[in-house]
């Protein structure tokens, strides 16, 4: 992970990367520092935590600097320190990173019995000394780190200078994002398009095995055997906002109460308003695919990505006919899952930048599979290497609890196996008017599902204190279970474990008593019942039930201490639509009343680009 950000030109830079910073905060916001080379030397701020105490340091860097980079860290190697903040500097070099050098121990060791002495615990560091060492050899900085590429092992961005060769950088890529920024007479880099599209709409993205050379008149981009290649530039549409609260206590906040609107325009965009009912490939883009070809389908994603994909098993099985297997992105790619050109794999992922997703994506492409994404940010790296993207309309999540995302992703999913049922000729027409009358009903009842905010902080006021739950639900609940108990976990620190409600009495009723608090979804589905009895059994043995369901649920009443209500509609597959709404503002009023850090909740970050 980490965020980094740099720029050569003719402006004083030193606000200019702190903005970038913010933009790029997301990353990371374990420590921040930016570099910058003033008459001769650089000169450096860092600070620990989140971004803004940089602020507080900006002064120490000159005014009149034109050339510096920053850096917003997630802690891999070394605990979030000032020592172990980046810029990572020696001796008139600076250096900053995005990655894990996975070798970095071996070459570390012999750097100390070299005599290198190290200022941090961080695998970036070794970079920096080795470039150090390699420029002694003959003062080029083009040449070290010509020398030292080939010397490390892992996913890496890294950025490099010298107060030696003012006026350029070197930056490196290899799995981890970076994107130039093309300037007239200045230029950039960074993590992501986002901290430079208030600068430039011209992006060249790197690709893996790239080295550019940056100075304020040029970019010369080449591969890591040394051979000059030629950069596509790409113009990206300008920058519509930032994302503001708009009056909401939280990001998180007012990205629940989006919900509604996401919906509505993704219903828009992807079913076409002429005459007929058909929805739109120019959104979907199903066509690029032979799909007769197509037997079985993998998802792939990681986090609440991952959540959203389990129940596109759920709906394409049932839907489309066809065999599917949801999985981790991390553990995909390094079993032989069974791969060939006759599998499609679906890559989930809001930010489209996670790591371990991408090299899933990287993956079953090398093995012949046609790649589908479902992504919200466009121009980032997976679908850059997908032969389809389904773009979410959701518009900029900072939250780093993912709520709107989820509810796109899982609507989106719907939307994909509509098109894909009825393209292999299981959904018929009339069928599919069907579930689009229903899918209309969809932004009003979500709007329902918001009104219950406060009784839900009533709800909270009596749970907050719990240091364990559980969330239970079967069917197409059991991933809303899981989704619910990850959302609490993440912005609460309660241990929350979200299971099949079937699957309780296999183990976690063992953890059942009178202060563990069980949220149990019953909608009034096809596993009513079943999850009535479930529910019985944890009273049984003295558990406090929460249960999420129709407001006029008297039988679900009965059996529970409180009750999260959530409007209901007969598709079952979109009552995961609603049902997730109450468990996100239940989480979120937790977190309040436990006073943590509800947008930028301990040890997480929003986009996670390493392994
Ligand atoms: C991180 C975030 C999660 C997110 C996951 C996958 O862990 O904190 O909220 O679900 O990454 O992210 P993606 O951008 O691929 O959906």
């Amino acid at each position: 992970m980490c965020g980094i950000m740099g720029y050569v030109g003719s402006q004083s830079c030193s606000t200019m990367i702190y903005d970038g910073l913010k933009r790029l905060e997301y990353r990371g916001y374990d420590s921040a520092g930016i570099v910058v080379l003033g008459d001769s030397e650089i000169e450096v701020a860092k600070s620990v935590g989140k971004l803004f105490h940089l602020e507080d340091q900006l002064g120490r860097l000159s005014t009149k600097a034109k050339m510096g980079m920053g850096h917003t860290r997630w802690a891999t190697h070394g605990a979030p320190s000032f020592e172990n903040a980046h810029p990572h500097t020696h001796d008139g070099f600076a250096l900053i990173h995005n990655g894990i050098i996975e070798n970095y121990q071996a070459l570390k060791i012999r750097l100390l019995e070299a005599g290198t002495v190290f200022a941090s615990e961080t695998d970036t560091e070794v970079i920096l000394h080795l470039i150090h060492r390699e420029y002694a050899k003959d003062n080029s900085l083009d040449k070290a780190v010509m020398r030292v590429i080939p010397m490390l092992e892992g996913a890496f961005a890294f950025a490099v200078m010298t107060a030696k060769e003012p006026g350029v950088f070197y930056v490196v890529k290899n799995s981890s994002p970076l994107v130039l920024g093309c300037g007239k007479t200045e230029n950039f880099f960074a993590s992501d398009a986002l901290a430079l599209l208030p600068h430039t709409q011209e992006m060249i993205f790197m690709e893996d095995g790239e080295i550019a050379k940056i100075t304020a008149d040029a970019i010369e981009l080449r591969d890591f055997a040394g051979n000059p290649l030629q950069a596509e530039r790409k113009k990206l549409p300008k920058l519509d906002s930032t994302a503001e609260k708009n009056g909401f206590r939280h990001f998180m906040l007012k990205e629940i109460h989006e919900q509604p609107s996401v919906i509505r325009t993704t219903l828009e965009k992807a079913f076409s308003l002429s005459g007929t009912l058909k929805l739109q490939d120019s959104v979907l883009g199903l066509s690029k695919f032979s799909l007769e070809k197509i037997k079985r389908i993998h998802i792939v994603g990681c986090g609440t990505a991952y959540l959203a994909g389990s129940l596109g098993r759920y709906f394409l099985e049932k839907w489309a006919h066809i065999p599917v297997t949801v999985e981790l992105a991390s553990e995909f790619r390094y079993r032989t899952p069974y791969l060939d050109n006759e599998t499609l794999v679906i890559a989930m992922t809001q930010s489209g930048e996670t790591l371990d997703t991408l090299a899933s994506v990287k993956f079953a492409k090398q093995a012949g599979c046609p790649i589908y994404s479902i992504c919200n940010v466009p121009f980032s790296s997976i679908p850059r290497t997908s032969d389809a993207t389904f773009y979410m309309n959701a518009g900029p999540e900072v939250g780093v609890a993912s709520t709107k995302a989820f509810v796109a992703m899982v609507l989106d999913l719907f939307l994909f196996t509509l098109d894909f049922g009825q393209r292999r000729g299981h959904i018929s027409q009339e069928e599919l008017e069907k579930q689009r009358s229903y899918l209309q009903r969809l932004p009003a009842l979500a709007e329902q599902a918001l009104q219950q905010e406060s009784a839900i902080e009533q709800v909270a006021q009596r749970y907050f204190t719990a240091t364990n739950s559980l969330f239970i639900g079967r069917g197409n609940s059991f991933a809303i279970a899981m989704e619910g108990a990850l959302k609490l976990k993440e912005i609460s620190y309660i241990h929350a474990e979200g299971y099949a409600g079937g699957e309780l009495k296999h183990g976690p009723i063992a953890l059942v008593d009178r202060h563990i608090p069980i949220v149990a979804l019953a909608p009034r589905d096809s596993h009513y019942e079943k999850m009535l009895s479930n529910i019985e059994e944890v009273r049984a043995r003295g558990g406090q039930v929460i249960g999420v369901g129709s407001k006029d649920d008297t039988r679900l009443a009965a059996l529970c201490q409180d009750v999260l209500a959530c409007p209901q509609i007969e598709q079952e597959d979109l009552q995961s639509i609603l049902s997730v709404i109450p468990l996100q503002l239940f989480a979120y009023s937790i977190a309040v009343l436990r006073g943590t850090d509800v947008d930028q909740p301990r040890n997480l970050a929003k986009s996670v680009t390493v392994e």
